[in-house]
């Protein structure tokens, strides 16, 4: 078993029956989401129903015989499980991450808000001393004049690049906007994360940030050791 599938499997044992869950987005989430349609489908576990936090989560789940519902129906969910590109422990207390590499940090960000209980699970490889030491900070912006931003990016220390899809077309998200991937000085990373939102979000046209600030209360990190929980 691989890093990415040990902490897929760790989480399951977040999820009982008739819980309503968050589905995250990405390879190590796949690998929860096999684990969970096996689940289900065995009758192990029964009346779960999941909110999805991209078209392709959504379709996965579909393939895997997990029933989807939505946030309108059900507001709250017992528990989102969900990849990451890096964690780091918050100043003051509490677990930072950064997501959004995957495309999807709009609707990971509402369906993690909705959760009571946010697992993210990654391997080790993912974890960092502070934001912005291991990989760019993803933010989604409107299309309208995208390209204005770059100067306030640049304002904030960051080496903003638009991002570009395989086929070296503009990234357009489920949501019909684009992102800008962040990169800040990796040998110092952001020194503060929440003004760092702040700054980004008070912007016009900034619709959401990859800065996942308090909103973990587990942390599953798979390695070689085992699996170590981080709670925050
Ligand atoms: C997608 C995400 C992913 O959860 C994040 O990029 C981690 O992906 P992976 O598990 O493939 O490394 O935020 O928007």
């Amino acid at each position: 078993m691989n890093f990415k599938e040990a902490a897929g499997e760790a989480a399951l044992k977040y999820v009982k029956s008739g819980m309503a869950v968050g589905l995250g987005t990405g390879s190590t989430t796949d690998f929860f989401l096999i684990a969970l349609g096996r689940e289900v489908r065995a009758g192990n576990l029964t009346g779960i129903v999941g909110v999805p936090t991209s078209i392709r989560s959504e379709n996965r789940a579909k393939e895997l015989g997990i029933a989807l519902t939505t946030l309108t129906l059900n507001a709250v969910l017992d528990v989102a499980v969900d990849g990451a590109d890096e964690v780091a422990p918050l100043e003051g207390g509490g677990l930072a991450l950064t997501k959004g590499l995957g495309g999807a940090l709009l609707r990971e960000k509402i369906v993690a808000q909705a959760a009571k209980v946010f697992i993210a699970i990654a391997d080790g490889g993912k974890v960092v001393d502070r934001i912005g030491m291991h990989t760019a900070l993803p933010v989604e912006v409107t299309q309208f004049e995208h390209g204005a931003h770059a100067g306030f990016f640049r304002s904030l220390g960051a080496n903003a690049v638009l991002r570009v899809d395989a086929a070296g077309k503009t990234y357009v998200t489920d949501n019909g906007n684009v992102i800008y991937d962040l990169h800040f000085d990796k040998a110092v990373g952001v020194r503060d994360p929440a003004e760092l939102e702040w700054a980004l979000l008070k912007r016009a046209g900034v619709v959401e940030t990859g800065l996942f600030l308090g909103i973990t209360k587990v942390a599953l990190i798979a390695r070689e050791s085992g699996v170590e929980e981080r709670t925050g």
